[in-house]
């Protein structure tokens, strides 16, 4: 079994992009990240985001309306971010208050400020094969992952379970498309899947992104599959010092052994999330630059 390590990865990217940034002469690329109210995940993902932006040296503005926001009101400050010349890429957290339509915020999001790429037009991109686009950060942080392991998904059964719009559908499009280091026959399984185990069993490559903490077993898993885990859930644990623990939605102690290769969570395809924001960050910067 050989262990991904993303933390390695994405610190290889962060290292390309800040030579990269420290290239632009005068206004450095920005991102605007909004986080509506105090879900606590989000509070530690943006919190990373932030970071790793200044790292890079990417600024970041960051906004923080209530939890009690209108959707009327979110929408004027998305308004705002997508006029503002000096901000690049937009980015909202998911996930938002129920009373807020998560769709049509991301929707509102301008097409070439959407580093998230959750709008229409960039998922539409992804199915139509155009790059000029963004790509969804965790489904590109995964290709990524897989490239720069190694892992060609030539001819491979891509077994993807999850059928979200920020991770499932984006996937398996991703791994369907006709060029190199893709080229997968597709599974996509969800909660209506018959005999879900039957399938991932046939599965070269698995993609657990359910969002329910170790959900994949060993008796689903083939051996010598490759095994990527999206989700990062939160276990209640009274020995640690903050009350929880962070797993997968795969049960790693049982799967690693018959894994070909197997990301860990935390430190695998978490860490690919923000460096292709931060990529995208970029790529939105010199979109709007025309450089
Ligand atoms: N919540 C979980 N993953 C993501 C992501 O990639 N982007 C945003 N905006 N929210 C998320």
């Amino acid at each position: 079994m050989e262990l991904i390590d993303g933390n390695q990865i994405a610190a290889a990217i962060a290292a390309e992009l800040k030579a990269e940034v420290a290239a632009i002469q005068g206004r450095k690329p920005c991102i605007a990240l909004v986080r509506v109210g105090e879900d606590p995940a989000s509070v530690s993902y943006v919190k990373k985001k932030e970071k790793t932006a200044a790292e890079i040296g990417i600024t970041s503005r960051i906004i923080l309306p209530p939890v009690t926001i209108s959707q009327p009101e979110l929408f004027a400050l998305l308004d705002a971010l997508n006029a503002d010349p000096d901000v690049d890429g937009i980015l909202v957290q998911s996930p938002l208050p129920k009373h807020i339509d998560e769709v049509a915020t991301f929707r509102r999001v301008s097409a070439l400020k959407d580093v998230d790429g959750f709008n229409t037009l960039n998922l539409g991109k992804v199915a139509q094969e155009d790059d000029t686009g963004f790509v969804a950060c965790t489904p590109a942080g995964i290709m990524e992952l897989l490239r720069r392991t190694g892992v060609d998904l030539k001819g491979k059964h891509v077994v993807v379970v999850g059928r979200s719009l920020i991770v499932g559908k984006p996937i398996a499009l991703l791994a369907l498309q006709k060029k190199a280091g893709a080229n997968g026959t597709v599974t996509i399984c969800h909660s209506g899947t018959a005999d879900l185990p039957a399938l991932t069993r046939q599965a070269d490559v698995l993609i657990a992104a359910i969002g329910r903490a170790e959900f994949v077993t060993a008796a689903m898993v083939k051996r010598g599959a490759v095994v990527i885990d999206v989700g990062i859930n939160r276990v209640a644990d009274p020995s640690k010092k903050n009350g929880y623990r962070l797993t997968g939605d795969v049960h790693f102690p049982s799967v690693a052994p018959l894994a070909g290769k197997i990301t860990p969570v935390p430190g695998g395809v978490g860490p690919m999330t923000v460096a292709m924001l931060m990529k995208n960050t970029v790529k939105a910067f010199r979109l709007r630059a025309g450089q």
